[in-house]
């Protein structure tokens, strides 16, 4: 937030340690791993990395239950690993930026076992409540992972709210002094070099006065009393004005169900934002109903209808944030691509966004078109939102379809270790990988697409020094043609200097194509195309185009 906005001209790269690199062999993810990985980051032409937790954590949640905010976790190699991966980010004029994640902590936490024990001053720091009188708990909110949003605590005899699993506890953000203790957790972190955070479930931290009942929503209850909540914009605000002004730095907030309307409220550039960028979730949601587990057909004009809101809505005003994978969804080639057409429609995914107005992230793996893992067993699954999923949503269902949900619906296939060769545990690590490797492996991996000059991965570094040099995609106004079409996603970018039309096709069959009005494209240079120079206006499957014409 310092009005410089370096991170616009960047494309970053998030790491989830856990299964980028491991460097020591224990079969864990690590920061040594990182530093090796490093040079392969930059060369995708990322300039920037987001860290999933690196934190000590007991690690219910993969890290986003923390126990020490002030600390690298031993197993990711500790603090000294860590500066050494923020120095040599920084030598490559790299920028890094931390997880923050303050709705909850671990139970583990010190503030959390002195807060039950109701020792001063960490009696108030979480949200707690007495049982009510007929025994009830103390609203019907829903956890987003687990059941119901309270646990009982038999030594402080009350319930306390948890939005999210069991062991993590939301933090009481109402109180003062849990405020300063998230100052002083920024202050440490950007003191030491760190360019910025990502804010897990920021828009969560202010809950609603009296927690009242909600009594309008079948399904995720509480959700519109907690999200949004009344004291959000104050408190980011004091974040911005006690900390984020005085360093150079940007900060990311996840926000989930935002509207542009919505996000304006925090990162309008022209009122004083205090956020930089939110992450939107509706270009999540062209194959299910808000969550993936509630899996639907894919529909590519679902798609470009929320590319075109978040475009349109926030020009001029603030600033998008732009990503098809994270580490909380399946990966896009089995969504909105196809794993039969694996090497054509990872390219057009990559097209699809990366030439839009905002600043791009890349996930670990995406650039390799790594896709969704199905496993035999349920009871290979880890993380803990898709355990509590099989174990109580749909238990009547035949094995076959429960299973079949979770291989739609679960994070874990965004989880599996990244595939660096076709060696054993496909390179991630010499020892016992932590996690399952996807047995698509001896296929896709980092070293053989190396060097296949028309591979996924050096596809990806072409996009994205082009995306670089393109001014129209900088500061380009978007436009948005063919809206009603299920196969062609088409959009023009255009500034004083240049126009420039993308297209792609969604469709696994060859598709004729045709030029909206306006564009003459006897004159059109084809700057990037995932099957070839082809001139013929019949798209093959899954193909994309760039056309440039220079004013
Ligand atoms: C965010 C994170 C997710 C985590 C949850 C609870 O949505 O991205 O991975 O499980 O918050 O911290
Ligand atoms: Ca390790």
């Amino acid at each position: 937030m310092n009005g410089k906005y370096w991170y616009k001209d960047m494309v970053f790269y998030q790491i989830w340690p856990r299964s980028f690199k491991d460097g020591n062999g224990d079969g864990m993810g690590d920061l040594l791993g990182v530093y090796e990985k490093l040079d392969y980051i930059k060369s995708l032409g990322c300039d920037s990395i987001w860290f999933s937790p690196l934190y000590p954590s007991p690690g219910i949640d993969c890290g986003y239950d923390i126990s020490d905010y002030m600390d690298i976790a031993a197993e990711f190699g500790g603090m000294d690993a860590f500066r050494k991966v923020l120095d040599g980010a920084h030598e490559r004029g790299m920028k890094v930026i931390m997880d923050l994640v303050v709705n909850h902590t671990s139970t583990e936490h010190e503030w959390f076992k002195k807060s039950r024990e109701r020792i001063e001053p960490y009696t108030d720091y979480y949200i707690w409540r007495p049982a009510k009188a007929n025994g009830k708990l103390p609203n019907n909110w829903d956890s987003l992972f687990e059941g119901k949003a309270w646990q009982w605590d038999e030594v402080r005899q009350e319930y306390y709210m948890h939005l999210f699993a069991v062991e993590q506890a939301d933090l009481n953000m109402d109180n003062p002094i849990v405020r300063e203790e998230v100052k002083n957790i920024l202050r440490f972190w950007l003191d030491m070099g760190v360019d910025g955070f990502r804010e897990d479930v920021i828009t969560f931290i202010s809950k609603k006065e009296g927690l009242p009942d909600d009594r309008i929503m079948p399904k995720a209850r509480g959700i519109r009393y907690f999200n949004h909540g009344p004291h959000l914009h104050e408190y980011l605000d004091e974040f911005r004005r006690d900390v984020f002004s005085k360093y150079d730095c940007m900060t990311l907030a996840e926000a989930p169900m935002v509207t542009p309307e919505v996000a304006l409220k925090y990162i309008d550039e022209r009122n004083e934002p205090v956020l930089d960028m939110m992450i939107q979730f509706k270009t999540q949601e062209a194959d299910c109903l808000f969550t993936d587990f509630v899996h639907m057909p894919f529909s590519l004009t679902k798609l470009k209808k929320a590319y075109t809101k978040w475009q349109n809505g926030l020009e001029d005003k603030g600033w998008n944030m732009l990503y098809i994978e994270n580490h909380d969804h399946p990966r896009m080639v089995s969504r909105y691509g196809s794993e039969k057409f694996r090497d054509a429609s990872a390219k057009t995914l990559a097209v699809s966004y990366l030439f839009l107005k905002g600043t791009p992230f890349i996930y670990q793996g995406q650039e390799i078109g790594m896709s969704n893992w199905y496993p035999e067993d349920p009871e290979m699954y880890e993380d803990v939102q898709t355990r509590w999923q099989y174990e109580n949503v749909g238990t009547k269902k035949s094995a076959k379809k429960r299973l079949q949900r979770l291989w739609y619906g679960s994070r874990d296939s965004a989880r599996t270790p990244v595939q660096w060769s076709d060696g054993e545990n496909a390179g991630f690590t010499t020892g016992t990988p932590w996690f399952y490797v996807n047995e698509n492996y001896k296929q896709v991996n980092v070293a053989s697409q190396q060097e296949d000059e028309n591979s996924i991965l050096n596809f990806y570094r072409k996009a994205v020094a082009l995306r670089k040099s393109l001014s129209a995609v900088r500061f380009g106004d978007y436009k948005e043609y063919g809206k009603s079409s299920s196969v062609f996603y088409t959009y023009s970018r255009e500034d004083v200097h240049q126009r420039i039309l993308v297209v792609c096709s969604f469709s696994d069959k060859a598709k004729k194509w045709t030029a909206p009005k306006g564009f003459d494209m006897d004159k059109a240079k084809l700057i990037l195309s995932n099957c070839g120079e082809r001139d013929s206006l019949e798209f093959l499957p899954y193909e994309s185009r760039v056309y440039l014409w220079d004013k």
